[in-house]
């Protein structure tokens, strides 16, 4: 299920902040070679990431989900000189992939990918170590994510999880995917010590605040 026409999603991006030549690049040929491209999140996930980078004025970014590297690469993007990203990537495939995209770039340095199940990568980070996580690898796990990647958020910290509508399939989840998306939303809505807001773009982004 699209959320929005492609026109209103067209119109959208033509009067939003355009990617890099190298991003576009990018984009262009994962949708002609990956098979599942639409995995990619695209430029208003992307642009939302960049603004709340920011505001926020975050520089210790933790994501789980690489793929072939969009959302990393954007996000390096708008880091200072210092900034990390953490990456979490699982599949060797999208590592070399990503990688040979972040060497393209003047800005390798700014990213740290972490291969290897992502579940299991959180555990060798300290609590409290990252301004902002985005979450974006595998659905089933997203509970867990949401448990693990709290504790390593920073007081203030940002989370952001993609695809928390699943197409829409979270109003009734009846597959394993729809129900984790619906578990991790009503986990974070239970939390009070969080101001979520979930967003339809695209398909879906839940963000909130870690607050005091
Ligand atoms: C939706 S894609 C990420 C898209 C990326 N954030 C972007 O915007 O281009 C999800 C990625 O998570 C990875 N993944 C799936 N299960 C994982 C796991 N258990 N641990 C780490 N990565 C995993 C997949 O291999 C895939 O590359």
């Amino acid at each position: 299920m699209r959320f929005i026409s492609e026109d209103i999603e067209k119109y959208c991006k033509d009067y939003s902040v355009k990617d890099t030549d190298l991003l576009k690049e990018l984009s262009k040929t994962t949708w002609e070679t990956e098979e599942i491209p639409q995995m990619l999140s695209g430029s208003l996930v992307g642009g939302l990431l960049q603004m709340l980078i920011k505001i926020s004025g975050a520089e210790r970014i933790l994501e789980i989900g690489m793929f072939t590297g969009y959302s990393a690469l954007k996000m390096a993007e708008v880091l200072p000189e210092h900034g990390k990203v953490h990456s979490c990537e699982l599949m060797e495939k999208h590592v070399k992939t990503a990688t040979a995209w972040f060497e393209k770039s003047d800005i390798n340095h700014k990213i740290i990918i972490h291969q290897g199940e992502a579940v299991k990568t959180l555990e060798e980070f300290q609590a409290g170590s990252f301004d902002l996580m985005f979450v974006d690898a595998d659905k089933v796990n997203y509970p867990e994510y949401y448990r693990k990647g709290n504790t390593l958020l920073k007081q203030d910290g940002i989370a952001v999880f993609d695809n928390m509508l699943w197409s829409g399939t979270v109003l009734n989840p009846n597959d394993d995917d729809a129900k984790a998306l619906r578990e991790t939303a009503e986990l974070i809505k239970n939390n009070h010590r969080l101001e979520p807001l979930l967003l339809p773009v695209r398909d879906g982004v839940m963000i909130y605040r870690k607050l005091k």
